[in-house]
């Protein structure tokens, strides 16, 4: 697919060079920066948050696609759409009002999705839909990188893509449809075929740096793969 996006999860770069690793996964082609955050409460560890986001924000001109693994959700939208947010995803089990806290992403002028684990249905999308720029399926449990893709997440994206082509042939917006989670050379063919546009991938790349630290050859790879 021409239009696949790759997202580059910062969990797994060096979090005492991010400005010089976001810097490069841009340089290397990366069309977004997965920022995932995680708050020891939905999820079992402890991660980033808006300072984070603020302070890597002017390294870079791709946008910042915040995966929020929080638990309640609301207050922290205004601080990451102020820190520099282009997208904000959140569980939909960690809110209380799902539609609420999508108008309110957008009222921060920031593109919204929903975030979907491996044994969430895909029931919670049905009355959303014209509320959602993204909906992102987690190929694992959140709260780790370098976990081993679920293969049940094959079928669930080939629903989900009849849904959003079914959505748009009604005259609905454009969704895009990011897996997250254990996304590699060796499956990512088969990840784009069942329908991704945007595939997440942390360990692939900031595992692979090139000699001079970029990376170059892995998001050239990973494109290949998937071709
Ligand atoms: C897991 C995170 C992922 C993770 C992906 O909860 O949401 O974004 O960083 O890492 P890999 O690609 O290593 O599975
Ligand atoms: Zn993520």
């Amino acid at each position: 697919m021409s239009t696949l996006r790759i997202a580059p999860s910062i969990l797994s770069a060096d979090f005492a060079r991010l400005g010089e690793e976001v810097r490069a996964i841009e340089a290397a082609g990366a069309d977004l920066v997965h920022f995932d955050v995680m708050d020891n409460h939905y999820v079992p560890n402890l991660t980033i948050g808006p300072l984070v986001c603020e302070a890597i924000r002017p390294h870079v001109q791709i946008p910042i696609d915040v995966h929020l693994m929080v638990e309640p959700v609301d207050s922290l939208i205004p601080l990451f759409a102020k820190a520099g947010a282009n997208i904000i995803t959140f569980h939909p089990e960690a809110s209380r009002h799902v539609d609420r806290t999508l108008s309110l992403i957008r009222e921060h002028g920031c593109k919204a999705g929903l975030v979907l684990n491996p044994a969430t249905p895909l029931d919670v999308l049905a009355h959303v839909m014209d509320k959602l720029d993204m909906i992102l399926l987690m190929s694992v449990n959140p709260g780790f990188g370098g976990q081993k893709f679920i293969d049940s997440t094959l079928p669930k994206l080939r629903q989900t893509r009849q849904l959003i082509d079914k959505h748009k042939a009604e005259g609905g917006q454009d969704i895009w449809l990011e897996v997250d989670g254990g996304v590699k050379t060796d499956n990512i063919q088969k990840i784009v075929a069942a329908g991704a546009d945007t595939c997440v991938a942390g360990s692939a790349v900031f595992g692979a740096p090139d000699a001079d630290g970029g990376y170059h050859t892995i998001m050239k790879a990973l494109r290949q793969a998937a071709a």
